[in-house]
């Protein structure tokens, strides 16, 4: 679905990305694993138009998205949860996730914010309440949540399990199976290799703006290396 051929990403003479080509299939769930630093961050950023970056393919479904702004982007079907969950504090669950539908169609917002509310039901509990005044983990299923009310077919999420606790980590994997067996593509970029390995079907390693190993998640959490870099064993 997704091709990526030598993507790059440099802030002035920073380089952070380097030439990654990649790919993401229909209803395929891929991870970007690396450190701080690595680029996973710059790859999403690049793939949603947020920075500037050169690439000598970005296809999805073979039309070419190179020059397309993120306006564009968002209405092919790319949708970013980005690092840090950035919700809008001040306004509840309901809003933040009106904010995040961009149609017109009041009906189709209300079906998609209940299909959300079915997945994460905590949220459902929690329509009403301030953004800012909820749990950690509560504002990150938000940041997933309005990411998704855009309709994508293929969601990134950056970091989405950052210093959550285990509890949250498996409701966040569980949500990640139940889309992607509605056929969504899914990128997930995680420090966290165990839990972005659990959840994938294949991986890609990061390493300064480079990447540096392939494959399934499966062989990539028997590699010796991912092992001894990401998994502490
Ligand atoms: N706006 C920016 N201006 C200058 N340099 C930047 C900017 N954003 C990122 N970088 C640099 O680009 C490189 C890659 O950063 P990036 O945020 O993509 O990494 P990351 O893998 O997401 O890291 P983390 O796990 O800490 O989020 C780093 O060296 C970083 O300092
Ligand atoms: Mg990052």
């Amino acid at each position: 679905m997704l091709t990526v051929d030598t993507l790059t990403v440099a802030y002035g003479a920073i380089p952070a990305l380097h030439e990654a080509s990649f790919t993401v299939g229909a209803g395929e769930v891929v991870a970007l694993i690396g450190a701080n630093g690595a680029g996973k961050s710059s790859l999403l950023k690049a793939l949603m138009g947020l920075v500037a970056h050169r690439a000598g393919k970005l296809s999805l479904d073979e039309a070419d998205l190179r020059g397309f702004s993120t306006r564009q982007r968002i209405a092919r079907g790319f949708a970013l949860s980005p690092e840090g969950r950035h919700v809008f504090p001040d306004l509840s669950v309901q809003e933040n996730l009106d904010l995040g539908y961009l149609g017109r169609d009041a009906a189709e917002a209300m079906r998609r914010a209940e299909a959300m509310f079915a997945l994460f039901p905590r949220l459902a509990e929690r329509r009403r309440q301030l953004a800012g005044t909820m749990s950690g983990g509560e504002q990150q299923m938000l940041a997933i949540a309005r990411a998704m009310m855009a309709g994508p077919r293929l969601l990134m999420l950056d970091e989405p399990t950052l210093g959550l606790a285990p509890i949250v980590v498996q409701q966040i994997g569980h949500f990640i199976d139940q889309v992607r067996k509605q056929g969504l593509s899914v990128i997930i970029a995680e420090q966290n290799a165990e839990m972005a390995l659990g959840a994938a079907d294949r991986a890609y390693v990061l390493e300064n703006g480079h990447i540096v190993l392939a494959g399934t998640a499966a062989d990539l959490l028997r590699d010796p290396a991912v092992k001894k870099a990401f998994l502490g064993l």
